[in-house]
């Protein structure tokens, strides 16, 4: 989604930006722009449509921007279209303000209406522009109101979401920011600030960096920043060490971020179990969850929620959960669970699965039930980030950042964290030491299996190849691999715009089945499970209607051989963690048909890594 990189400090800011905007280019975006205050003492705009080497282009053909104090945004048009007048930064029409903005202001339309009325000349249809032309309307040194002041007074007349950045040309030493809602971190270097929505942008400048919470307001200079809220009380900052490492977020030897990811799955998974499976003792240690362990015991039922990719690594941990702990549980899109006045009972606890931890869905969906006095757990990758913050325990899945669009080892982190919140709970509930310590052992071996399937890459591009002119495809598992054939279908749609549909197979027959015609691709997920022999009817079911099979089928399995056009073998892995190995050759064959199709895999059209907006 939207991206924010701001600098001040004594360098050239317009190569920093740059560079920090193209780091920010894997949310997702559709145009973008930077402004910088000049030598001349005015507030220079840029902005382009389509990628950030546009906007380079733009800025080189006239002679780039030299001042060292600058604001710069990629936008993922929410309000307007995708036009030059709708990218940020945006500027008041008197002043020389200008704001970069992540977010919604969801009463942008009053403030508009009240604005014009003042005299104000509007040129985008944007809801930022209107932020910006308010503090501007606010601004009035003079009578004490300086940036910081015009800021917080306009936060306290806005609804929505924010972070945002401000600058203004009478001055230029000053940066304002603040957030509500979409995140911001404030990079300390020396001597030096740099402002971003996301830590990648700020790694190479900075090894810590100040988080605000929502409401705050930081000012920042060259000499040094105050933070405070919108109502001008002054807060003592939060200062984190930022952990990630600039090699983990480059693509070295691979062509591909989603690639890269795909391959780091049993490193991102040993990393995710390590020091967490104490075979001996038979249990799980999640450090995150110790204090909450007894209301987990107790509790009577599971919501999980989430959306996207996350979503079917949560349906996946529903079947972990009631199979493992025995404990009720319900799986919900984020977005759907928040909005159907849903009945949280005494001992209900809900889960919310996001890599982000910024999904606006996930997060009003959790603040919901947690409002109705449910426990709320965390199952997140990026560290500090706000679900993560606002959730009273969690399990981080310390996979390391994902950058590919399309979401892969935080997939099988997120299913490898559910099954040991799930041993967790087992353990503390009904399961034997030895039972527990059974399935530990069977997850430890998984990052080895994967590697397994990786290593058969070559052949599943040549089957990909086969099939990949079609333009329509269905996934179909049963039981734990129902969900994985649902993020199959999702990872061809996301970056090779195949049309795909995922469901569970028995549902074939109730409609889907008069999809089927002479070669389509149907790819069924049949590996050795309690379901293979009904799996093995819809097979045929599809077969003898002339669709293609190409099958997920487990090692040493001869028979699937004569049923289907294509097989792509992985080891054989009990049921409840088999999503883990059937899922890899699916994230490759999505892989290939995009590259064969001639999509740029890393930056899928009209998609955001992270959807901070409803
Ligand atoms: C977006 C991304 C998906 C992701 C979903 C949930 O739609 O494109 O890849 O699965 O959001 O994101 P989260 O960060 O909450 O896991």
């Amino acid at each position: 989604m939207c991206g924010i990189i701001a600098y001040i400090g004594s360098k050239r800011a317009e190569s920093i930006l740059l560079e920090g905007l193209k780091r920010l280019e894997y949310r997702g975006y559709d145009s973008a722009g930077v402004a910088v205050i000049e030598p001349d003492g005015h507030q220079h705009v840029c902005r382009a449509v389509g990628r950030v080497a546009n906007l380079e282009s733009k800025l080189e053909a006239a002679g780039g921007f030299k001042g060292s104090v600058g604001i710069a945004h990629t936008r993922w048009a929410t309000h307007g279209g995708v036009t030059e007048a709708n990218a940020h930064p945006h500027t008041d029409d008197q002043l020389g303000i200008a704001l970069v903005h992540n977010g919604i202001i969801e009463n942008y339309a009053s403030l508009r209406t009240y604005l014009k009325e003042q005299g104000h000349v509007f040129t985008s249809e944007t809801d930022t522009e209107v932020l910006a032309m308010l503090i501007g309307e606010l601004y009035d040194p003079e009578q004490g109101v300086d940036l910081e002041k015009a800021v917080q007074a306009a936060l306290r007349e806005v609804t929505g979401a924010y972070a945002i950045v401000v600058t203004c040309e009478r001055e230029p030493g000053v940066m304002v920011c603040a957030r509500k809602g979409s995140p911001l971190l404030i990079g300390i270097g020396a001597g030096e600030y740099i402002v971003a929505s996301d830590a990648s942008a700020i790694i190479a400048h900075a090894t810590q960096a100040i988080t605000l919470d929502d409401y705050n307001v930081v000012k920042i200079t060259r000499e040094g920043f105050r933070t405070s809220t919108v109502d001008d009380v002054e807060l003592s900052p939060k200062v984190m060490k930022l952990e990630l490492e600039l090699g983990e977020i480059e693509l070295g030897a691979f062509s591909h971020y989603m690639l890269k990811e795909i391959y780091e799955q049993p490193n991102s998974l040993r990393l995710c179990m390590k020091g967490r499976l104490d075979k001996r003792e038979g249990t799980v240690v999640l450090g995150g969850l110790e204090e909450f362990s007894k209301e987990l015991v107790r509790s009577k039922r599971v919501i999980l929620t989430a959306q996207g990719t996350a979503l079917h690594a949560a349906m996946i941990g529903e079947y972990l959960l009631e199979d493992f702990a025995k404990i009720p549980c319900e799986c919900e899109y984020a977005s759907e669970f928040r909005y159907r006045n849903p009945i949280i009972e005494e001992g209900s606890v809900v889960l919310a699965v996001s890599q982000s931890g910024e999904t606006a869905d996930t997060l009003a969906a959790l603040r919901e039930a947690k409002s109705r006095g449910a426990l709320s757990l965390g199952v997140i990758n990026v560290v500090g980030s706000t679900i993560a913050r606002d959730t009273d325990a969690g399990v981080y899945l310390r996979v390391g950042p994902e950058i590919g669009v399309a979401s892969t080892k935080a997939f099988t982190g997120q299913v490898m964290v559910l099954t040991m919140i799930a041993l967790f709970m087992a353990r503390r509930r009904f399961m034997s030491p030895e039972a527990s310590a059974r399935v530990m052992a069977q997850l430890e071996q998984i990052p080895d299996l994967i590697e397994r399937v990786l290593d058969t890459n070559d052949q599943i591009r040549k089957v990909t190849e086969k099939h990949v002119e079609r333009d329509n495809w269905l996934f179909l598992g049963r039981g734990y691999n129902y969900p994985t054939a649902l993020e199959g279908a999702l990872k061809l749609k996301e970056i090779s715009y195949i049309h795909a549909e995922g469901m569970p197979a028995a549902e074939m027959k109730h409609g889907p089945i008069a999809l089927i015609d002479d070669g389509m691709p149907v790819v069924f997920i049949a590996n050795q499970g309690p379901q293979y022999d009904k799996v093995l009817n819809n097979i045929e079911e599809v077969r003898s209607r002339g669709g293609h099979v190409i099958a997920v089928a487990t090692e040493g399995d001869k028979q699937i051989e004569s049923l289907a056009e294509d097989v792509l073998y992985v080891p054989d892995v009990p049921e409840a963690l088999s999503p883990l190995v059937t899922v890899v050759p699916l994230q490759l064959l999505a892989y290939h048909a995009a590259i064969l199709r001639g999509h740029d895999v890393d930056k899928p059209r009209n998609l955001a890594k992270s959807v901070t907006v409803e």
